[in-house]
């Protein structure tokens, strides 16, 4: 048996949901822990293409259960549809599906309020996917979230909601927008929840049966370690806990469990939305991981902001999840690259006479910093077709090595396109 978790290990977008796919074939159960529709990513195989927000991955093998954690937070139109898309092309989930009532519900209030936000920040704005991610893990932790079990009791959810909007709707008054009707909102999550109630079930009996039973699970983490609320770049970052730590409390699951954690990089960095990036590029070699890496967001279409890899950023992010290996992806995306810059640490005003690590200091130091590069020779020629490890070319084989060195951790994949069968292993 293996407890997997499979987290992201720079500021998102790094592929997991090809990795999880590459591993999920035996598992038992796949298990969301964090986020919300936030995330997103395509999975492609014979029933169709499915652009999936909120939906494990996991989901068109019949053997697999697919579990969305107390952690997660739901928005009910966005499921709706993963489940109708799903079902649709043949394949049954409702019955493979468990979501727990312990998840919060974004209601209509939350991305409202997230725009107030954003929009009093101006050019200070974290840069949100807006869909109200923040404003619910805020009603969360100050005991103000409406739970799927509250929406179970008509009743309870018409309370509390009334309490909600006597709070949120004086907030959008005073900035001169439409207020929310009680009963509009109350009718369209009623109806909303009926259509989902039959898959509201609590799954953490189901998770301890399979963690006795031996059976493999996987973990599936969304967004990614640099975007943690409390170790990312506050406060350019996500509302939810993204490490592996956070999969213990987003599920009921001891930490003692999770054997296995793989840390997902890119073989270069991207970010979507503000916030420091001590390797971006804006120059023509950003332009070329741009377009040969296609870095356009799956939620939001933003343009990816891109960059060398960090090796001290990605040797943070390892140390914070206790990754025990690490798979590189978009490999091929460097391919015509003359020359690749790593880098391996920063210097700081503060004192030029040491390298600075990434955890040194908050997001306005990380603005302050410079990186300091390696140079490795590129290969310039393709690596797509490439399936063993040896048949790379030399400097992309020199590439990977030194990156495994840079960060201390064993890189177990790397991966060359995005078909799940463009993988080579590494040993
Ligand atoms: P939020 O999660 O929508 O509140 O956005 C907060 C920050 O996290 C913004 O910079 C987003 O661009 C970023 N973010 C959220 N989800 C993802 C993701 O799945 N991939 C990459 N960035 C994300």
């Amino acid at each position: 048996m293996t407890v997997t978790a499979v987290v992201g290990a720079q500021w998102g977008d790094e592929a997991k949901g090809k990795i999880v796919d590459v591993h999920c074939q035996d598992a038992a159960i796949v298990a969301r822990f964090n986020g919300g529709d936030n995330a997103g990513h395509t999975v492609v195989n014979r029933y169709g293409v499915f652009k999936l927000r909120l939906t494990p991955n996991g989901f068109y093998n019949p053997k697999t259960i697919c579990v969305i954690g107390p952690g997660v937070v739901i928005n009910l139109a966005t499921l709706i549809a993963e489940i109708e898309m799903i079902q649709k092309s043949g394949i049954d989930l409702v019955g493979r599906l468990w979501v727990s009532p312990r998840c919060h519900v974004i209601m209509p209030y939350h991305p409202m309020l997230e725009s107030v936000y954003e929009e009093a920040k101006g050019s200070g704005r974290t840069g949100t996917t807006r869909r109200g991610i923040g404003p619910v893990y805020a009603d969360k932790v100050s005991y103000n979230g409406i739970r799927l079990v509250d929406l179970a009791n008509e009743t309870v959810f018409a309370e509390k909601l009334r309490v909600q909007l006597a709070l949120k709707n004086p907030i959008f008054q005073a900035f001169g927008q439409e207020t929310l009707n009680m009963d509009a909102v109350l009718q369209e999550k009623n109806r909303q929840f009926a259509r989902i109630r039959g898959v509201v079930r609590e799954p953490f009996g189901l998770l301890q049966a399979a963690l006795v039973k031996g059976d493999n699970i996987l973990l599936e983490g969304a967004q990614a370690a640099l975007l943690d609320n409390v170790w990312g770049t506050y406060p350019y970052v996500t509302a939810s806990n993204t490490l592996a730590g956070g999969a213990a409390a987003g599920l009921g699951l001891a930490p003692r469990w999770i054997d296995r954690v793989i840390g997902v990089t890119k073989a270069y960095t991207t970010r979507v939305g503000a916030g420091p990036m001590p390797t971006e590029l804006l120059d023509q070699n950003g332009q070329v991981l741009l377009n040969e890496g296609q870095e356009f967001g799956t939620v939001t279409g933003r343009p990816r902001r891109c960059g060398w890899f960090d090796a001290a950023l990605v040797r943070f992010t390892a140390q914070l999840n206790g990754m025990t290996e690490l798979v590189l992806t978009k490999l091929d995306v460097l391919d015509t690259l003359p020359v690749l810059k790593i880098c391996v640490g920063y210097r700081s005003n503060l004192d030029l006479q040491r390298i600075w690590e990434y955890w040194e200091g908050d997001a306005r130091w990380l603005d302050t910093i410079e990186p300091v590069y390696v140079e490795i020779e590129g290969w310039q020629q393709s690596t797509r077709l490439v399936r063993d490890f040896s048949h790379l070319p030399m400097q992309a084989q020199a590439y990977v090595r030194r990156i495994e060195q840079l960060v201390g951790v064993r890189i177990s994949m790397v991966s060359v396109g995005p078909d799940r069968e463009e993988i080579i292993p590494v040993s």
